[in-house]
């Protein structure tokens, strides 16, 4: 049965990546990961992808000097490259805007460290102690233009302790964020959550992929610029190269126009 293929996107850390690569490793959960794409050269979930042995690349922002639309359409392009069905963020500290939300309608969801619409942005945890707050939690949403506004899809909660800090509270939402992505994944996958025109559905026996109307068409990749490829990546090691390799490309490189979009591409040996 044909798998329900994710994009990840991620800026960091790569904890939730990393939850995701778990649960797909099992053959029979719906879903796979087509790409992990980072905004940032740096991000440690580049190495998570690596060692998944899963296609990864880089685009990052600040190459677009505010160009927000040519940063967008870098990224829809690799999406759509890798026939993506669904965009997850996971920790990916970019607000995403018209040009790619556009493109990507009712498929595009993210993760939050709080029980929305409680706690937008960040330093979730801190606010909800400093709030008085007895439970905290996560949530999975529907993206919009706006930060953590789209419609809930799921959440988890975690009861505050007497004693909290932020990085201990911080440690059992993140704990419960591992459990609540992949099953959120699962439900789209198999049908039982339906997302249609912003609105969240819960259905049964909807059948594989269910969730959406279609799947996108594959379009050619006429939006962005692409940078070169990498050599072919399977350890730390590569990572390592990769990483410098692309930074001596966006020091060296002063191509006229200034908005080009570049991606940098890792991929495991097989996969080559
Ligand atoms: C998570 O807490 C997620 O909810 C938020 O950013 C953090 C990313 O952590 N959006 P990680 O990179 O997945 O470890």
């Amino acid at each position: 049965m044909k798998k329900l293929r994710l994009a990840v996107l991620i800026s960091g850390r790569g904890s939730n990546l990393q939850a995701l690569i778990n649960a797909c490793s099992d053959p029979d959960f719906p879903a796979e990961i087509a790409v992990v794409v980072s905004n940032t050269p740096d991000a440690k979930g580049l190495a998570r992808a690596a060692d998944a042995s899963l296609p990864a690349m880089i685009v990052d922002h600040t190459y677009f000097k505010g160009d927000k639309p040519a940063f967008e359409n870098a990224l829809v392009a690799i999406v759509e490259q890798h026939r993506a069905d669904l965009v997850c963020l996971a920790g990916f500290m970019r607000i995403l805007g018209a040009d790619f939300l556009n493109r990507f309608k009712d498929k595009v969801i993210n993760i939050h460290p709080s029980l929305l619409p409680r706690h937008k942005g960040l330093s979730t945890h801190a606010a909800a102690l400093k709030a008085g707050d007895k439970v905290h939690g996560c949530s999975v949403h529907l993206v919009t233009g706006i930060m953590d506004d789209g419609p809930v899809i799921a959440q988890r909660e975690v009861p505050i302790k007497k004693g909290d800090t932020a990085d201990t509270l911080a440690e059992r939402v993140l704990a419960e964020e591992h459990l609540l992505y992949p099953e959120v994944i699962r439900q789209i996958a198999e049908g039982d959550v339906r997302i249609k025109n912003g609105r969240i559905e819960r259905t049964a026996g909807l059948g594989h992929h269910g969730a959406f109307e279609k799947e996108p068409e594959a379009k050619p990749m006429s939006h962005a610029h692409h940078a070169p490829s990498t050599p072919p990546v399977a350890d730390a090691q590569a990572v390592q190269d990769a990483r410098d390799m692309w930074h001596a490309f966006t020091k060296g490189s002063m191509i006229a126009g200034g908005a080009v979009a570049l991606t940098l591409v890792l991929m495991a040996v097989f996969l080559v």
